[in-house]
């Protein structure tokens, strides 16, 4: 593989020593560089319950039954229960004097309806026996419920058995009901009961509350999926995306979605990959499915909901399809691949497909008229880690069937870079638009990595940076790692001409703490970006520096020519202390400058301008930084760490301070 270094890395890299102490200079004549339009976007799947108990609104835990049954379970293990007498988020009313006795046991099976996915839906039913009137089960929700002042929930519960049901919310803490709803249940067929709870002013703030489920004469009762939904103003047509989180994806300025995974789209077998045919239709009909990170996953976050959450913040999907490989090692090829090539020909029908074709008719009929945007479909996830050696085989035979029917798509493989670069993976005609690459790094590790891409073959396949971080601190990520991540973006958006496309992971972390064993219950991954309980939510040091970086980008790179930049010792050596990028907007002119201060001392650097002018009136600086590195945010500490604006001058020639521990934005208009 031609190794170009790119003239870039030189001026980047080398200490010029005939130029002035510590200067940047902005090479504004020679912003030849296109800064890609898809350069920052975000990466999801579930892990750390991220829709379960996050994004997705429904508010029970185990809707559907079955968590006992699925419990235990890390990556790769098998069950260690297969059936289960006692339901774990089931429980009941009385527990002192036994007066209710519930067991878990397999729902009839049901056809689905929708006659898309072959499978029968098996979700299990809670037999619910009680000696007193009045007595049923609750349910804390995925650790605490928020019940808002002056709100309307909906949901819903199967049932078998008559009589009289009052389903309703109560606070944690003195039991008091904050609303209710009787239902008159008869016959024996199963049924699906709605209902609508509407909290008034009860509580004047958003309280901790428990679903109940109550029986008004004592008996047997056979219930099954049960639900309950906030109403959202950015409801989907199926269920409801979390508002903060929304608000927070949509403060970042993604411009794609990469899903549904992560190890998620493979799964630790075959059964429990993300089979897009069971994620779409009515919620109550999907049979849902155990997630690789040990949890049972409704699939209420299905095809559908992933595509209308991309648009509602405004991006395209990176579409993730599965390719034949699961997290154990099994795989699939040949011929054998083949109906997974036409589940993911199906799936791309799905999300552009018109309304002639069978699976567009189907996204027409699920409630959305119009295609979505689509220009990349990725083939597996993490495939260089299939030592079977047959992804390339796998990869082309998805490449052509895909290019076939949809020549405009661009295809991203997961191969493994190096051995595709050295020529050791078998490549000979192996054709790849983009290769996906995935950086988890601690911050030392991205600050050395921070001119990486600058040496990059231009003429080699484009890159998508689909995973990356810094990971230090958790459950979500300190400052320091924030200047891990900043160094690194630095690198991304200087080479955002190769660099087509970058995401990092994990997004999303259930902070929530319950005084278990585990500290942080929900977590399965230390250092995410975005962690909430079920009553807030709140942003990294480096969600914030994704915020200052994707929210300031113009679309060409301007090239810094760097002198006399100091050395901070970090770790066991020597590294750079500063790290910087610019980018410009062609229309408005304005040049975006971002210098990264790793160290703990200010440092004063000399700015210039080659080509053109500095404009200095108007200019301003959003900067994050803290005394310490380790400083972060947390639940209860949200806004520890938060950028900051200020008006600043820039003058060609004059000097700027930049300060320890920090990441800078210079917006020069
Ligand atoms: O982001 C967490 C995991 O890291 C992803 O699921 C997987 O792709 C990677 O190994």
């Amino acid at each position: 593989m031609n190794k170009l270094k790119s003239l870039l890395a030189v001026c980047c890299m080398a200490a010029v020593s005939s130029v002035d102490a510590q200067t940047l200079t902005l090479n504004l004549d020679k912003a030849d560089r296109t800064v890609s339009p898809t350069l920052y976007g975000l990466m999801t799947e579930e892990i750390n319950y991220a829709y379960e108990g996050g994004l997705y609104t429904q508010l029970l835990r185990d809707p559907t039954m079955r968590e006992l049954q699925e419990m235990g379970r890390g990556q790769g293990q098998r069950p260690r229960v297969r059936t289960a007498p006692k339901p774990r988020s089931w429980v009941p009313t009385d527990t002192l004097s036994a007066s209710c006795r519930i067991a878990n046991r397999q729902m009839p099976v049901r056809k689905t309806t929708l006659n898309i996915a072959p499978e029968t839906v098996r979700h299990n039913s809670l037999v619910i026996e009680t000696t007193k009137d009045g007595e049923g089960v609750i349910n804390k929700g995925f650790w605490g419920i928020a019940a808002a002042p002056n709100t309307k929930y909906t949901g819903s519960f199967f049932i078998h058995t008559p009589g009289v049901v009052t389903v309703g919310l109560k606070s944690a803490k003195d039991d008091k009901v904050l609303a209710q709803q009787t239902i008159a249940v008869s016959g024996d067929s199963w049924q699906q009961k709605d209902f609508t709870l509407q909290v008034g002013d009860a509580i004047s703030e958003t309280t901790n509350a428990v679903f109940f489920i109550t029986f008004a004469k004592a008996g047997k009762y056979e219930i099954s999926y049960t639900t309950l939904f906030p109403a959202s103003k950015r409801g989907t047509k199926f269920a409801g995306l979390r508002d903060d989180l929304m608000d927070m994806m949509t403060a970042m300025h993604p411009t794609f979605l990469r899903f549904p995974g992560g190890n998620y789209l493979e799964g630790n077998r075959f059964s429990e990959r993300f089979n897009w045919k069971n994620t779409v239709g009515p919620l109550s009909e999907r049979p849902g499915h155990q997630c690789p990170w040990g949890y049972w996953s409704t699939d209420g976050m299905g095809l559908l909901e992933f595509l209308t959450w991309t648009e509602k913040i405004g991006a395209e999907p990176i579409l993730g399809v599965f390719a034949g490989y699961v997290l154990q090692g099994d795989y699939v090829e040949g011929e054998a691949l083949e109906p997974f090539i036409k589940d993911a020909l199906d799936e791309i029908e799905y999300v552009i497909g018109g309304p002639q074709t069978k699976w567009g008719a189907q996204r027409v009929k699920d409630g959305h008229p119009e295609p979505f945007r689509l220009q990349y479909v990725e083939i597996g996830n993490e495939d260089f880690f299939d030592r079977s050696g047959s992804y390339s085989r796998r990869f082309q035979q998805f490449y052509e069937a895909i290019k076939a029917k949809y020549p405009q798509l661009q295809i991203i493989s997961t191969i493994d870079e190096k051995a595709l670069r050295s020529g050791s993976d078998d490549p000979a005609n192996l054709k790849v638009d983009m290769i996906d690459e995935h950086y988890y790094r601690n911050t030392e590790g991205m600050y050395k990595a921070a001119w990486q891409y600058d040496s990059y073959d231009r003429n080699g396949p484009k890159i998508f940076c689909g995973e990356w971080a810094s990971r230090e601190g958790g459950p979500t990520t300190n400052l320091n790692a924030a200047l891990g991540d900043a160094a690194w973006m630095t690198c991304m958006e200087r080479n955002s001409d190769i660099l087509v496309a970058s995401c990092y992971a994990p997004l999303f972390v259930n902070v929530s703490q319950d005084g278990g064993q585990k500290k942080y219950p929900g977590m399965q991954w230390e250092s995410d970006l975005i962690g909430y309980d079920a009553f807030s939510a709140y942003g990294s040091p480096s969600y914030y520096a994704q915020c200052m970086f994707a929210g300031n980008l113009g679309d060409k790179v301007v090239p810094i020519t760097a002198a006399d930049i100091p050395d901070m010792h970090y770790g066991n050596g020597e590294l750079p202390q500063l790290y910087y990028v610019a980018t410009r907007d062609t229309q408005s002119g304005t040049v975006y400058l971002k210098i990264v201060n790793g160290g703990g001392t200010a440092v004063k650097v000399r700015l210039s301008a080659q080509g053109g002018k500095l404009r200095t009136s108007k200019s301003e600086l959003i900067s994050l930084k803290s005394a310490k590195p380790d400083d972060t945010n947390t639940i209860d500490n949200p806004k520890n760490i938060v950028p900051q604006t200020s008006k600043c001058k820039i003058k060609n020639g004059g000097t700027i301070t930049v300060a320890p521990y920090s990441i800078n934005v210079y917006v020069i208009k």
